[in-house]
């Protein structure tokens, strides 16, 4: 019988083990078809270069073709570094302490205030390029460090203009209930009332964000706060996100999975009853942001094993942001997965693509399998086990959006 003529297709990528995770990708496949920005087929070069005809073909030289990564937790909306806090920290300061000085989040704040929209936009560029350079397309990116309605919408609207300018596609989430401004320290239920009734209607009318967080902590917002600003935000239309027991179990993870949050993040602190309630609700996701232990010296680091072990979905992140965690490479929160929290190389790989992805509610990204958006990254690893191994080396080698080429630049 004479072989079906071969399909079209507009690129064939060959020439590096394609990542699979067990069953999802035929074994030995070393090769990718895209067509119209996505996957057409995964499998042996010989195979496809048979059953399809590409308008062209790349030919890469080993390592791995892998989903390029989705960075689910971001704050690359800021102005300024805060590298004297570091030095505090470093010299024994904790994060706490740093924020209750006026600095952490509220200097942030100050160099947000001071920057103009435009200013604020090429900041965004410059940190939406570092992540691009170490493999992310796909990022949940916060606002939170303007605190004010008119800071917040500037910097909303900064990022959609970096996002486009850039090219790495941007899930924004509005997290005006990041810290309490200092002109409302002595009445934080008012500055609540101005999230619920002036911030949140305008953001969404705008259409600014598709999530809202909000930071349950001491010395930022209690449950009861949270309840009444997440409440709000669902109303409106938002999904919602939340950082909660990060050095504190308040209750911010019961009202978490309570109201129904695609996710709960940080959990250095979380309680039996506080993994109970993820595990009866297996919807909300356990964002895992292993640097920041690190970066903020916590010694406590989330219970990741017994949240897998319970069934609870998960993924890894970076919490790319200048104070707790100033890295915007997946491979290195990959790293400290695997030091600190003991995921294997593999569960670290699909935490910053996969489960990232489906915590976002995108069900065709973050994976190489037919009908995914064709987001790639070439990484110059020699097998998975190698993900997340190296300190300060950027693995990175080229990227595909939605199969075209991106020009990584500096
Ligand atoms: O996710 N924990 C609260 N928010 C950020 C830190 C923000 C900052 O320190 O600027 C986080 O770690
Ligand atoms: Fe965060």
């Amino acid at each position: 019988m004479a072989e079906a003529a071969p399909e079209p297709c507009d690129l064939l990528l060959r020439g590096a083990a394609v990542v699979s995770w067990e069953g999802a990708t035929p074994e030995g496949a070393d090769a990718v078809a895209v067509g119209d920005g996505r996957v057409l087929a995964v499998g042996r070069a010989d195979d496809l270069a048979r059953r399809f005809a590409p308008r062209a073909t790349t030919t890469l030289d080993g390592g791995l073709l892998a989903p390029a990564f989705v960075d689910a937790h971001t704050h690359p909306v800021f102005a300024a570094e805060r590298a004297e806090e570091f030095d505090l920290k470093c010299r024994g300061a904790s994060y706490l302490e740093v924020a209750a000085a006026g600095g952490g989040i509220l200097a942030s704040v100050r160099a947000v205030r001071a920057a103009g929209e435009d200013e604020l936009a090429a900041r965004v560029v410059r940190n939406l390029r570092r992540m691009q350079r170490h493999g992310t397309l796909t990022c949940e990116a916060k606002s939170g460090y303007g605190l004010s309605v008119a800071d917040e919408l500037k910097s909303l609207r900064a990022l959609a203009r970096a996002a486009d300018e850039v090219g790495v596609t941007v899930l924004p989430t509005f997290l005006g209930a990041h810290a309490v401004p200092e002109e409302f320290r002595d009445d934080p239920d008012r500055y609540v009332d101005v999230l619920c009734e002036e911030a949140l209607p305008a953001v969404v009318e705008e259409g600014l964000a598709r999530a809202a967080d909000v930071f349950v902590e001491e010395g930022a917002f209690s449950v009861a706060q949270a309840r009444r600003y997440l409440e709000r935000a669902r109303e409106l239309g938002l999904a919602l996100r939340v950082h909660a027991d990060q050095f504190h179990a308040l209750g911010g993870v019961e009202l978490a999975v309570e109201l129904g949050a695609e996710s709960v993040d940080h959990l250095e602190a979380l309680t039996d009853a506080g993994l109970e309630a993820l595990a009866l609700s297996r919807r909300t996701f356990a964002g895992l942001l292993p640097v920041v232990p690190h970066f903020c010296a916590m010694g406590r680091d989330a219970p990741a094993r017994r949240l897998i072990q319970a069934g609870v979905p998960w993924f890894v992140a970076t919490d790319f942001n200048p104070g707790s965690s100033y890295t915007p490479s997946p491979p290195e929160a990959a790293h400290f997965a695997r030091r600190r929290l003991g995921l294997s190389a593999e569960e670290a790989l699909r935490g910053v693509t996969e489960h990232a992805a489906a915590s976002l509610g995108l069900a065709d990204r973050g994976r190489i399998a037919p009908g995914a958006v064709a987001d790639l990254v070439h990484l110059d690893l020699p097998g998975v086990a190698s993900f997340g191994y190296a300190l300060g080396e950027n693995p990175v080698r080229a990227l595909w959006r939605a199969g075209r080429p991106v020009p990584v630049q500096p």
